[in-house]
């Protein structure tokens, strides 16, 4: 039984981050226990505001965004955060190392349904000078750290700093982080998929061939059958795929021509791909490793497709034949 802490310190990480990814847990720890609360808690249902993304906010989009702005706020590692929710870059700590994004609540339309919801970090080092929105235009391969926390039946925590990625679940008695696997490993095949089909019309060629082919099942040119999850929340999707592998996409689409990629790069899709090629997966945009990509926005959005990595080949054969 290694608790946070303890494994935290055998991994010889630099006492610095290991303090922040401390800060981080207890966030998902406050989350999760509101989360546990459900209406008891008073945290379901819609808030009466808009994000800088033109979604409506849930009222836990807004309670959960405060409460880790405001635990960051307090740790003086932490120079400056950028969130889904925050329109532009928040300043903190002058001092700080380090700039923390989030997704304060991933799968934000479950949450009224009794169904899976996370947060979701990605750290960078501060580099000197100001924090403005230039000083987070780091791609994914300067990540320190990236961690989801994962409120479903059990509060789950997967974490990586690039030396493998970690699982730990916590106690409910104790309310420990506690190891339960110390390296999370993707399956390199795998017969699952995860795509919202229902935009299906508007993909791109290439996704269309790739998924027509899957669904076309043993008769087809895979020669095999392929089963289909969706959960609505990219952390449900991504606790699939490192639990037991999987393909998970949200591609390019032209459902809505200003808005063509639905996942945030700087707080979904860098941490996400971090943590599963540290699991042994890819994670691409179909064209280019999502990690590699230089950021030019802290909301920039990209096309994800990640997971088991001969399947994630298979899918990149489909778009550079298109
Ligand atoms: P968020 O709730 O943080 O805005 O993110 C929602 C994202 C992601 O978690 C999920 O994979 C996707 O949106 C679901 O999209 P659809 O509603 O189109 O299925
Ligand atoms: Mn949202
Ligand atoms: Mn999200
Ligand atoms: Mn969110």
């Amino acid at each position: 039984m290694l608790r946070l802490e303890q494994s935290l310190n055998q991994q010889g990480l630099a006492t610095d981050l290991q303090h922040l990814i401390l800060s981080l847990a207890d966030c998902g720890r406050e989350i999760s226990a509101l989360v546990r609360g459900g209406a008891l808690a008073g945290v379901l249902g819609v808030a009466d505001t808009e994000n800088v993304q033109g979604e409506t906010q849930k009222k836990l989009d807004i309670i959960a965004n405060d409460l880790i702005k405001d635990k960051l706020a307090a740790n003086a590692l932490v120079k400056g955060i950028a969130s889904e929710e925050e329109e532009e870059v928040v300043a903190a700590n002058t001092d700080g190392s380090y700039l923390v994004c989030f997704d304060p609540l991933d799968g934000s339309s479950n949450i009224d349904i009794n169904s899976l919801v996370g947060t979701i970090f990605s750290v960078l080092p501060a580099g000197e000078g100001e924090v403005n929105q230039h000083a987070f235009m780091q791609p994914g391969t300067a990540q320190s750290c990236a961690c989801y926390i994962l409120y479903g039946p059990a509060t789950v925590m997967a974490l990586t700093t690039g030396q493998g990625t970690q699982m730990y679940s916590l106690d409910p008695k104790t309310n420990d982080f506690i190891l339960v696997d110390d390296a999370v490993t993707v399956p390199a095949d795998t017969g699952e998929f995860a795509i919202n089909m229902s935009n299906q019309r508007f993909w791109q060629p290439a996704m269309q061939s790739y998924i027509a082919d899957l669904i076309a099942g043993k008769e087809g040119p895979r020669g095999r059958n392929f089963n289909m999850r969706w959960i609505a929340a990219m952390v449900g999707d991504v606790h699939r795929v490192l639990s037991r592998g999987g393909l998970f996409t949200y591609p390019q689409d032209t459902k809505n021509p200003e808005k063509p990629f639905k996942l945030r790069l700087m707080y979904e899709a860098n941490p996400m791909a971090f943590l599963v090629e540290q699991a042994g997966g890819k994670a691409s945009t179909g064209y280019e490793r999502i990690m590699a990509i230089q950021p030019e926005h802290i909301h920039q959005r990209v096309a994800v497709i990640l997971g088991s990595a001969n399947e994630v080949d298979a899918c990149l054969e489909y778009h550079a034949q298109n």
